[in-house]
């Protein structure tokens, strides 16, 4: 799937580097390599109005991810994850913490950005035991990305669908919703949904100020309150402790520094 690639648009593969791109300004937020000027500079824009309460809440995020992943593989005993909105690969990743505990997980990334593509030979290295795929999609197009992931992933049985700080960047009027409910709806009874996404909740000036700053870059970006990230759950079991802040879903270590993160996150099965 990863380079196939005869349905995959040369434009698809064209690393733009003259404006920012959401997976990239997550990288440097991340401190990562992966970043170009342009990323860094609207990284270090938001860090200059929240007070570097950005890179916190992507630190945050990604624990979040660590341990909804591996509460998912240890106790419903989940075995295939399903994964979008990828970002550039940082250790671990999704897939070693799905196989660490569960060796022949199977694991499909997704991801639209070409820098994601490009890097995503460090996704497919798992266990011998396991699969991982990467998809190059957008999940604007939710019928493609299940058409593609059923190649590896049986829809019969349970499977653990991931959006992680994805829909901040997927407006409703562009889909947001329409997206949740197909791949949820693909999904065998004992599935997983895992989600978080931007709140302006709790620094309504700061987010407001990022967004603005964002927007400047050409990136959409939007904050949802706890009832509307709450309706991407509709008719699924929330897990304890339900929809909180990423950093207060099941902390395993004191929080990194003071103030709130804004990104809400929750974790649900389907009945
Ligand atoms: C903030 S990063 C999150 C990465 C990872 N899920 C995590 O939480 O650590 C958001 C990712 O979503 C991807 N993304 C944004 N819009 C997308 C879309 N419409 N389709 C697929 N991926 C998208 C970006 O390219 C980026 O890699």
């Amino acid at each position: 799937m990863t380079e196939t690639g005869a349905d995959i648009q040369d434009t698809d593969r064209v690393i733009d580097t003259t404006r920012p791109h959401p997976a990239r300004v997550y990288d440097w937020y991340l401190g990562g390599k992966d970043n170009y000027p342009v990323d860094e500079e609207l990284g270090r824009r938001i860090a200059a109005i929240d007070g570097g309460s950005a890179p916190k809440a992507a630190r945050a995020n990604r624990a979040f991810m660590r341990r909804a992943t591996r509460a998912l593989a240890a106790g419903p005993g989940i075995r295939q994850f399903l994964d979008i909105g990828t970002g550039i690969p940082t250790e671990p990743n999704l897939h070693q913490i799905a196989q660490s505990v569960v060796p022949d997980a199977r694991v499909v990334y997704v991801d639209n950005d070409p820098i994601v593509l490009a890097h995503a030979s460090a996704l497919l290295r798992g266990t011998p035991q396991g699969v991982t795929e990467y998809v190059q999609a957008d999940a604007r197009d939710p019928h493609t990305i299940l058409e593609q992931a059923a190649r590896v992933l049986d829809f019969g049985r349970p499977v653990a669908l991931s959006l992680i700080a994805l829909l901040h960047f997927v407006a409703d009027e562009d889909g947001a919703h329409d997206l949740v409910r197909t791949l949820v709806e693909a999904l065998a009874p004992g599935s997983a949904l895992v989600l978080s996404t931007m709140t302006a909740d709790f620094e309504p000036e700061n987010v407001r100020k990022g967004i603005a700053a964002y927007a400047a870059g050409g990136v959409t970006l939007v904050a949802r309150s706890h009832a509307e990230v709450g309706a991407f759950f509709d008719g699924l079991g929330l897990l304890e402790p339900g929809i909180v802040p990423v950093s207060r879903w099941r902390p395993e270590e004191p929080p990194a520094g003071d103030g709130p993160v804004s990104l809400y996150g929750g974790v649900a099965l389907k009945p």
